[in-house]
């Protein structure tokens, strides 16, 4: 049993602002992340060890590195509300939603359960960390980090996902069994999604420092092999198209709002006299014609502003609190020449070219030069630090704060 008292906790780093992209990382067992998206990515399964060399290098040393989240912080993420999290016990199969009880979280070394706690880089900085590191992937397709820790036996039995997932062993021994099976049908009357006929092709024991990526549908089943057995998944999202256009077009209509001219009613004097009274007139279909024209309503770019801001919404459960002594105008400015200004864990930050949007919101759109230009560094950065705002009262990057959605680091 790994030991979380007489070893250190592991600290991963945060990735530089510009990731090396065509040199081999460690990462991805001697590959850049170049070649990792040509040859595995959405593709096949990839099992690195050692893709964290700090586990391996301590191990030589005599040293074991422990989780940089213990079982008792984990245990207590799982009682807070405003923590996603789930416990799934096996044997019989049973599937709970928390916040959780104390007296709910099963004992480290009870068998046979597993506690998933969802977005955690919202809650633990090692977590945004470690997220960071996969920035070579564009955010709008990142979603978040889950962290499972288990009992031995633990798991949430065979299944699939839908969406590509990135496993790092971080604490324990995990049995990875994988398959790329055709036959994806599920067992009847369980309260998980549990394949009915799962053949495992492959089969591994991951160690804490190890990873296993998989692309979506790869069946796979992890069972913990050591109490306090700790994974930590990257997940990603991958929106449907109806999602896509159904949000796009929403907020495409909302749009629609501050065109003064459209107000206009529509009016026929060009209607002759017709034998079909019951048919919509086709003067009506070539004027709206003609409108969706004009607008640029054809046209891909105009569905463009509204999917980015959906795909900037926060996670439902995020919650922003302001800062409780906000500084006025002048101080901000004052204190962003000196201090990172980065964003608050639960906030979401996407670029459409020139535009950014964020939890959300275009912050782009009837601002001055300099704080569209300190919005672009903040989206590629995720931090900005400047002299150059000019006026920031009633700016967008202003609010943003106020709002707590952008904070002053430390
Ligand atoms: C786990 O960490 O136990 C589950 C992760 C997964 O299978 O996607
Ligand atoms: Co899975």
């Amino acid at each position: 049993m790994t030991s979380f008292y007489l070893s250190k906790p592991y600290q991963p780093p945060r990735a530089p602002k510009n990731l090396p992209l065509n040199v081999p990382w460690a990462l991805f067992g001697g590959i850049s992340p170049d070649q990792f998206m040509k040859q595995y990515w959405h593709k096949k399964p990839l099992l690195v060890r050692g893709a964290i060399p700090a586990f391996v290098l301590s191990s030589q040393q005599g040293e074991s590195l422990a989780s940089p989240i213990s079982p008792q912080e984990l245990a207590a993420f799982a009682q807070d509300e405003m923590v996603e999290s789930r416990l799934v016990k096996s044997k019989p199969w049973s599937f709970d939603t928390g916040p959780f009880s104390k007296k709910a979280i099963p004992a480290i070394e009870k068998a046979n359960w597993t506690l998933l706690l969802q977005g955690m880089e919202a809650h633990h900085p090692a977590a945004a960390h470690i997220l960071s590191w996969f920035r070579f992937i564009p955010d709008a397709r990142l979603d978040d980090l889950m962290i499972s820790i288990a009992g031995i036996g633990g798991g949430v039995g065979p299944h699939f996902d839908s969406y590509d997932v990135f496993l790092i062993q971080m604490s324990g021994r995990r049995q990875w069994k994988i398959s790329e099976q055709k036959d994806l049908s599920l067992s009847p009357n369980l309260p998980l999604k549990i394949l009915k006929n799962f053949k495992p092709e492959k089969d591994w024991v991951l160690e804490p420092g190890d990873m296993l990526y998989l692309p979506p549908h790869v069946a796979h089943d992890g069972i913990a092999l050591d109490s306090g057995c700790q994974t930590w998944s990257v997940g990603f999202r991958s929106p449907s198209f109806k999602e896509l256009l159904q949000e796009g077009l929403w907020r495409l209509a909302e749009s629609l709002e501050d065109i003064p001219g459209l107000e206009n009613k529509f009016a026929d004097p060009k209607q002759g006299a017709t034998e079909r009274a019951e048919q919509l007139p086709n003067e009506l279909i070539k004027q709206i014609e003609l409108k969706l024209k004009e607008l640029k309503l054809n046209q891909v770019d105009q569905f463009l502003p509204g999917i980015t801001a959906y795909l900037s919404e926060p996670k439902q459960q995020a919650f922003f609190d302001g800062p409780s002594a906000p500084l006025n105008p002048k101080a901000f400015a004052k204190r962003l020449a000196s201090h990172e200004l980065v964003c608050s864990p639960q906030t979401r930050v996407l670029s459409l070219r020139k535009q950014v949007f964020c939890n959300g919101e275009n912050m782009t759109q009837h601002q001055t030069p300099e704080i569209v230009r300190a919005w672009q560094t903040l989206s590629a950065n995720k931090s900005l630090k400047t002299q150059k705002l000019g006026n920031i009262n009633a700016s967008s990057l202003y609010e943003a704060y106020l709002a707590g959605w952008l904070i002053f680091e430390g």
